[in-house]
């Protein structure tokens, strides 16, 4: 570089990467998984849930792999998800991850899903089984305490919000770092057993 010459670098500070995929599922496999998840033992989930709602949740289950075995149509579901895991990690150039645990929850009408983080893990995924115009929507909260000050509000101008609303999709998988504060967002779920697979991710080599 010439001695004097201007050199301006962009630095994109704290990277937020949500990753949404529209029919990960189709809608015959999310049918199958609902029939499937309605014949099993849930348990009442207190601390993420206000109202009434089950999950299966420990920091062991391993639920993916259970479908896998369980409905035909789903033996390549692992590998799916994996090459979308691994699709985000290119991104970032992270090291490699891979599912840690996996469970479903089941929400019934009124409850709501409190604002939570999923703690000692990367990554944390979710993917919408049984939901309906009148599911409570997914609400990622903006990291930046601070946000809030900015003197402008572009809605779509998704790195500059407050909070991020997805709304659900039956089939449709997103991927989010697990540090941020997820929800409804005090909003109630109206659905009939809102059905949601949930995951966590953790770098491979901690396995080993
Ligand atoms: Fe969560």
């Amino acid at each position: 570089m010439i001695e004097g010459e201007k050199n301006i670098e962009k630095i994109h500070l704290f990277p937020t990467l949500v990753m949404v995929c529209k029919n990960f599922l189709s809608n015959q496999q999310s049918e199958d998984i609902k029939n499937f998840c309605l014949l099993q033992k849930t348990k009442p989930y207190k601390n993420a849930f206000d109202g009434s709602a089950t999950s299966t949740w420990t920091s062991k289950s391993k639920f993916i792999e259970v479908l896998e075995k369980e409905i035909c149509t789903l033996d390549k579901l692992s590998k799916n998800i994996q090459s979308f895991i691994d699709e985000y990690s290119d991104e970032f150039n992270l090291r490699e991850l891979s599912i840690a645990n996996s469970w479903f929850n089941i929400q019934n009408k009124q409850s709501v899903l409190n604002r939570h983080v999923h703690e000692l893990s990367v990554l944390s995924g979710a993917i919408f089984i049984n939901v309906d115009d009148d599911s409570s929507e997914l609400v990622l909260e903006s990291p930046n305490l601070y946000s809030h000050y900015k003197s402008f509000s572009p809605i779509d101008y998704h790195s500059m919000s407050d909070i991020f609303v997805i709304k659900p999709e039956v089939g449709m998988l997103v991927l989010f770092p697990s540090w941020i504060v997820h929800s409804s967002f005090y909003q109630e779920n109206n659905t009939e057993n809102r059905i949601v697979i949930s995951f966590n991710v953790e770098l491979s080599d901690l396995k080993k």
